[in-house]
Parts: C-alpha cells; sequence; structure tokens
C-alpha cells in the first residue's frame, strides 16, 4: 500500500524571525517528504536497518523504535520479523505519534505496537528487548543526556542485543566537515529545496541538532559497554553505526 504524504514546504517563505526547530503538526504533515528529499539514501538505510534487525532480533522480545516519527522504520520492520515480536514505538511528539497511529492503521498492520510519548531527555526503561533504534534522533538530545539514555539502553538489552544508531555527523575535522556540508547542500539543492528553505532550516536547526564525530558515537557506544561496534552506512555526514550487547 503506498501512502502519499504533502510536500515540504515548512521553510519556503521568507521569515522575519527563525524559531528553533520543532516536530509539531506542521512538521508531521510533511515529514515523510522532508526525510526522503533531506537524508541521502533515506530508503537504502532504512532497508538496511531492517536487514541488520533480522539478524539481531529474537523471536517474543521487544523492538524499541526511539523518536519513531510517523512510524516509517517499524512500517518497513513489519515486513522483516516474524509476528511475535513487539514494536515499541516512542516520540515525545504527539503531532508525529497522531500520524504514526494513522500510517500504522492504514497499512493494516496486525502486529502489536504500543506508542508512547515521552521525553528521551529524562531516560527511557526498555524490557524484554533485543533491539533498540535511534534512526536520526539522538542528534536531537541535549549532548548531556546522551550517555545516560545511551546506559540505559543498554542496561534493557538482552545479551547481543543491538543499538542501531543513525545520525547526522560532523567531519573529524573542520577541512573535510565544510566540504561535506557544502555537498551535503548541493544535494537538498537537487531535490528541490531553494536557497531560501536551505538557510532558513539551517538557522531553525542550529540550536536543536547537535551532531557529533562519527568516532565520538563510536566511543559514546564503547564507553557503555557494546563489545562490537561497525559502520554499516557512510554518506558525507550521516553515518549509520550497528552495536552489539
Ligand atoms: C528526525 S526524526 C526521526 C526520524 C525517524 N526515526 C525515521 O526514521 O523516520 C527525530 C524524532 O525524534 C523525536 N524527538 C526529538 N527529541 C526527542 C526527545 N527528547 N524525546 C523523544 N523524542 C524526541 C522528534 O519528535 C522526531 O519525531
Amino acid at each position: 500500500m503506498t501512502i502519499t504524504t504533502a510536500q515540504d514546504k515548512v521553510f519556503a517563505e521568507p521569515r522575519e524571525a527563525i524559531a528553533d526547530f520543532r516536530f509539531g503538526a506542521e512538521v508531521a504533515q510533511v515529514f515523510d517528504d522532508m526525510l526522503s528529499r533531506s537524508v541521502p539514501f533515506y530508503g537504502e538505510i532504512q532497508r538496511m536497518v531492517s536487514e541488520l534487525a533480522q539478524d539481531i532480533v529474537v523471536p517474543g522480545s521487544n523492538v524499541y523504535d526511539l523518536g519513531c516519527s510517523t512510524g516509517t522504520t517499524m512500517l518497513m520492520l513489519d515486513r522483516a520479523l516474524p509476528e511475535n515480536v513487539n514494536f515499541v514505538g516512542v516520540d515525545d511528539s504527539q503531532d508525529m505519534l497522531v500520524k504514526c497511529e494513522q500510517k500504522l492503521r492504514e497499512s493494516g498492520m496486525k502486529r502489536n505496537v504500543n506508542l508512547e510519548c515521552v521525553d528521551l531527555h529524562a531516560g527511557i526503561e526498555i524490557k524484554d528487548a533485543s533491539l533498540a533504534l535511534m534512526v536520526l534522533t539522538l542528534q536531537f538530545l541535549r549532548p548531556l543526556h546522551r550517555e545516560k539514555l545511551i546506559a540505559d539502553i543498554y542496561k534493557g538489552l538482552g545479551d547481543n542485543g543491538g543499538l542501531i544508531l543513525v545520525e547526522k555527523v560532523l567531519g573529524e575535522d573542520s577541512h573535510f566537515n565544510r566540504l561535506f556540508i557544502k555537498h551535503y547542500y548541493d544535494y537538498k539543492r537537487r531535490n528541490g529545496y531553494s536557497e531560501t528553505e536551505i538557510a532558513q532550516k539551517r538557522e531553525a536547526l542550529e540550536n536543536v541538532l547537535i551532531p557529533y564525530k562519527l568516532l565520538e558515537n563510536r566511543e559514546l557506544l564503547l564507553r557503555a559497554g557494546f563489545r562490537y561496534v561497525d559502520v554499516f552506512f557512510k554518506w558525507y555526514n550521516f553515518c549509520g553505526i550497528v552495536a552489539i550487547k
């Protein structure tokens, strides 16, 4: 079933002042289009996530999608994982969860899914989990809270459980960081975003999306205790990392 989404025009009109980016109703309505045009290889990343999930998830366990937004990842996972695996989708945006619930219902998904409105800054208790996902979400948490959240996830995973992290990242030094960002904005232009849209969104995200370097994210996972940590995806300033407890 194809679920259509409205085109992202959130930053199309010039604004006098740019407020911090919010995952409110306006963004939730166009979110799927926003991600498909703003995240390089978004569809391929989702495909890889569900492929890796099949390697990691054990029957009868729970899978947590932290920052689930409109449920795109859970829809992909539903086709890949056994029926007796339960999904827990977590987000602190009620607007995203409404859209998520609607998308899952319209897809005809039969699986046991709990959607929870939780602010991850307060940490999370995860239970009977073989997999946790943070797809483009950790970057939105204030750095002060990241270590504790990763520790909570580690604690709640069973042995050999996994964490899949997808993040926007800084280049390892400022030289490559500049080049990667230049190529990223070219990518957005190719996908139809105007100079106004690119500039205004960049400003809106400035205090909200705080990327780490890839190696800083890797260190964060190793410090939490994960035994194996590897990169499964990299495109300029985006990366996917898989970690096993
Ligand atoms: C870029 S989106 C994630 C995209 C989604 N995982 C996907 O693959 O389509 C980030 C999500 O994290 C949520 N989020 C941001 N800060 C959060 C917080 N402190 N607690 C819970 N969710 C948060 C936002 O509401 C948003 O839905």
